[in-house]
C-alpha cells in the first residue's frame, strides 16, 4: 500500500528514443537513453501513482512496481499511448519521438549501389498533441529538448500542444541525452521553476513532487 500524494492516480509515461525503420536491419533514431523518463516513472510511482511506462528501446531495467510496454516506432508509440490513456488521469511525454519516419521502409536489406542514396521522410504524428486532443481532462506534462532559446521554445510548445506543464532541457554538446545528470526549467501557465544540475534520479524526485503539486491544484 502506498499512500503518497498521487495514490491511485493512473499515469502513462513515455520514455526513450523511437526507431524508424529504413529496412529490416537499419533505422533512424536519436541519442535518448531513457534514463530521464525511467527515473521519473520511478519517482511518480514512489508518490503512489500507478505508472504505465511506454518505452522505446533502452538498456534499462523496469523500475519496481511500474508496468512497462516496449515499442519501437512513433506510430506504435501513438497507438499504445491512445490505448493506455483510457482511464488514466495523467500523461507524461519524456520520450524523444522521431519527428519523421522513412516513407517506404524496404522489405529486404538495401544493397549498396550508387555513390549517394536518398531517403524520403514523412512527418510522424505528434503523440502528446494527439493524446491531449483525445482527452481534454488529462493532466499532460511534456518535455522540451532545445539547443537554443530554451524558455521561448518551451513556452511555445506548452501553448501549441495545450500542455499543463513542460520540463525543458538544454541538449546537444554533451547535455541531457544519455547522461546521468541534467538540469530542467519547468514552465506552466502562470509559473516556472528552475531545477539546477543534479542526478536524473534527484531531478526526477523534484519534478515528480512539482507535478503532484500542480496536478492536485488543478483537480481542486
Ligand atoms: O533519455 P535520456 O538520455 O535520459 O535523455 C532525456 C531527454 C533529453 C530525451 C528528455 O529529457 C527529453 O527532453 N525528452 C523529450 C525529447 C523531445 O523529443 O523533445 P521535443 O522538444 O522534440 O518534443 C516536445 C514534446 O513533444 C515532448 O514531450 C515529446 O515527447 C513530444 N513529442 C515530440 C514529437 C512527436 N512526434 N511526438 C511527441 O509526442
Amino acid at each position: 500500500f502506498n499512500a503518497g500524494p498521487l495514490h491511485g492516480v493512473r499515469v502513462v509515461l513515455t520514455a526513450g528514443p523511437t526507431r524508424e525503420a529504413i529496412d529490416p536491419v537499419r533505422y533512424i533514431s536519436n541519442r535518448s537513453s531513457g534514463k530521464m523518463g525511467y527515473a521519473l516513472a520511478a519517482a511518480l510511482q514512489a508518490l503512489g501513482a500507478n505508472v504505465t511506462l511506454l518505452s522505446g528501446p533502452t538498456n534499462l531495467s523496469t523500475p519496481a512496481g511500474v508496468l512497462r510496454v516496449d515499442l519501437e516506432s512513433a506510430e506504435q508509440l501513438l497507438e499504445e499511448s491512445l490505448r493506455a490513456v483510457a482511464g488514466a488521469q495523467m500523461f507524461v511525454g519524456a520520450a524523444a519521438v522521431a519527428d519523421y519516419r522513412v516513407d517506404m521502409p524496404a522489405d529486404e536489406k538495401i544493397k549498396k549501389a550508387d555513390a549517394t542514396m536518398s531517403l524520403t521522410l514523412s512527418r510522424n504524428p505528434d503523440v502528446i498533441a494527439a493524446v491531449r486532443q483525445r482527452d481534454a481532462k488529462l493532466f499532460v506534462v511534456g518535455f522540451a529538448a532545445e539547443t537554443e532559446k530554451l524558455a521561448e521554445h518551451a513556452r511555445a510548445k506548452l501553448e501549441r500542444k495545450k500542455l499543463d506543464m513542460i520540463a525543458a532541457n538544454w541538449v546537444g554538446h554533451g547535455r541531457a541525452f544519455d547522461r546521468d545528470d541534467n538540469a530542467l526549467s519547468i514552465f506552466w501557465n502562470g509559473g516556472e521553476r528552475e531545477l539546477p544540475q543534479a542526478s536524473k534520479s534527484e531531478l526526477a524526485r523534484q519534478l515528480a513532487s512539482l507535478i503532484a503539486e500542480r496536478f492536485l491544484a488543478a483537480r481542486n
